[in-house]
This record gives structure tokens, C-alpha cells and sequence, in this order.
């Protein structure tokens, strides 16, 4: 008699295309760093990974969406400091909760934070940019990528620092943002490092200062906000896979597995790292480490943000 045993769900998941749902527009930091973490988890897993873009109230709209999604492993979402911490605070109504309704599978990239501005913006540097923007506070504006999304929250911590409330321009996303700063059409913007290394280098935008206490390798020449004259303003987002609530533990250790494979693979790491990405560390890549991380960030942004509305 030969025994049948059937296959368990890790060794036959997945069978078919998975779905990635990132919460902005296509070409922002988000849409960036899962496309090259998932095109290598799809090698590693032998099945497609579609990104599917869904935008819309600083990505809350796409992950409630996520929150609801069948939990068989085929529809994930890559989530960040804002759609998973800071959405928190700034939306009482919100239709999820971060903790609750996901399974983290792992962090994908840490991201820091830049003061960016149009090329013709006339500040020239950090101390002139503050100068100005505090005499010109009714005047200026700060393009963002909706209420709860990191660049929001970035440039509302600048402000709170500042003492100013300028206008905010709402985009889907800071990719389609970044494209309005570099048509000079909105003034400056808090963004994630990975949206705008090609800009700067390129010369189309120009960045003030890194919101972290080193430069980054992959701009080397940007100084960072404790040497331009404004050490207060520290930032650092994250980006990270998260998966419906109750997606079965074998799933997300082979998430798990395919995304620490991404990350220790040279091509991934270069193109990461170009991009002035943080690769976590071995010790910050497993479910656990992801878990502790959300409720720590939503328990250090609920006392600073207040409702949006
Ligand atoms: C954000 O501001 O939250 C992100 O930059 C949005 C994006 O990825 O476009």
C-alpha cells in the first residue's frame, strides 16, 4: 500500500498570480520599491506578481480594500508609515486597523526623508528655505500625496517645527507629485529618498537637506538637517508587505522566505540601495519584527497627529 499524503499549503502556494495592491500612483516610492522587491519574489515563488495601483485618500482607500481581500495569500499590499501608523490618528473613521485586520509578512525598505523644492524655488539652502517660508507662510505651498501618506505627515512635522501651516496640494501619489515639482508647478514637498535621487542628480528639483543624522550614500553632497541648521526634523518612513488577517502562517513564512531572498540578492540590494534605500536588517525582516514595528509607530504618531477632519 503506498500512503497519499496530501501537499501542504506551503509547498503547493502559489498556484496562480498574485496581486499587489500599492496604495499611489504608479512610479512613486511605494510603486518603486514593490516592483523591484516583487519581480525577484516572483522568480523565487514561479508565479506572477501583478501590481495593481489604487489610489486615493493617502492610501487609505487601497488598503481598506486589502483589509477586505480573500486571505489565501493572493492578494497582499505594501503599506508604510502612513497607511499603517499615521492613518491611525488622522482618520477616526478609518475602515481598518493596521494590527487587526493584516498579517505583516515583512519590511521590504526603510526610506528617509527629504526637503525638496522647485529648481527656481529662491531659497538656496535650508536656512534661507526656513527663512522664507516662514515670511512667505500664506503664499507657498507643499505638494503631497494625501492625508496619512508619508509625505504628508513628514511636511506636517516640518511644519508643527516651523510654526506655519502652509497650503498642501494633493496628489494620488508623489510620483505624479515629483512631476509637479519638477514642472515648477507647486513649491516644495516632503518625499522619500527613493522618489527623488534620479531627480536630483538629474538637476530638475533641488534638495535642501536628508532628515536623517547621516548623509546617504547615494547623495552624497545633501546635507543632512542636523548640519543645515535644522536638527529637529528627523524622518524616516518605512515600506513593508502586509496580507489579509487570518492568511494561513505556512503562506506568510513563504512570503517571508521570498522577500529575504529579494533582499539578499545583488541586483535587488544595488537598485535599492541606489535609490538611497535602507536595507533592513537581518533581524528587522521577519513577521514579528514588522509587528512590532507597526504598533510602535502607531503609538509614537497618535499623540502628535491630530484628525484631518
Ligand atoms: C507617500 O507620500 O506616502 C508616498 O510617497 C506615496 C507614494 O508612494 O507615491
Amino acid at each position: 500500500l503506498c500512503a497519499f499524503v496530501a501537499p501542504s499549503e506551503a509547498q503547493t502556494y502559489p498556484t496562480r498570480g498574485i496581486t499587489m495592491i500599492v496604495p499611489f500612483a504608479a512610479g512613486g516610492p511605494t510603486d518603486v520599491i514593490s516592483r523591484i522587491v516583487t519581480s525577484h519574489m516572483a522568480q523565487t515563488l514561479g508565479q506572477s506578481i501583478i501590481i495593481e495601483n489604487v489610489v486615493g485618500a493617502g492610501g487609505t482607500t487601497a488598503t481598506t480594500r486589502a483589509a477586505r481581500a480573500a486571505n489565501d495569500g493572493y492578494t497582499l499590499i505594501t503599506g508604510h508609515m502612513g497607511t499603517h501608523a499615521a492613518s491611525v490618528p488622522l482618520y477616526p473613521k478609518l475602515a481598518y486597523h493596521p494590527e487587526k485586520d493584516f498579517e505583516p509578512v515583512a519590511l521590504l525598505a526603510g526610506t528617509p526623508i527629504l526637503i525638496l523644492a522647485r529648481k527656481d524655488f529662491p531659497p538656496k539652502d535650508l536656512k534661507e528655505f526656513v527663512a522664507y517660508v516662514k515670511a512667505n507662510a500664506e503664499k507657498v505651498n507643499a505638494a503631497h500625496a494625501g492625508v496619512g501618506s508619508v509625505s504628508h505627515v513628514s511636511c506636517e512635522l516640518l511644519h508643527s517645527i516651523l510654526d506655519i501651516k502652509p497650503v498642501g496640494v494633493p496628489f494620488n501619489g508623489t510620483g505624479p507629485a515629483m512631476n509637479a515639482l519638477v514642472a515648477g508647478q507647486v513649491d516644495y514637498m516632503c518625499d522619500q529618498i527613493v522618489n527623488a535621487v534620479p531627480q536630483i542628480n538629474a538637476g530638475t528639483i533641488k534638495a535642501y537637506a536628508i532628515a536623517t543624522p547621516e548623509r546617504n550614500p547615494s547623495l552624497p553632497n545633501v546635507p543632512t538637517t542636523i548640519e543645515a541648521g535644522l536638527p529637529n526634523f528627523q524622518a524616516q518612513a518605512w515600506n513593508a508587505m502586509f496580507a489579509p488577517k487570518g492568511t494561513s502562517p505556512a503562506i506568510i513564512a513563504s512570503l517571508n522566505a521570498a522577500v529575504i531572498k529579494a533582499l539578499d540578492d545583488e541586483t535587488v540590494k544595488k537598485r535599492l540601495l541606489e535609490l538611497g534605500s535602507v536595507i533592513p536588517a537581518p533581524k528587522d525582516r521577519t513577521p514579528e519584527a514588522l509587528a512590532t514595528l507597526v504598533k510602535n509607530e502607531i503609538a509614537k504618531w497618535s499623540p502628535v497627529l491630530k484628525p484631518a477632519t
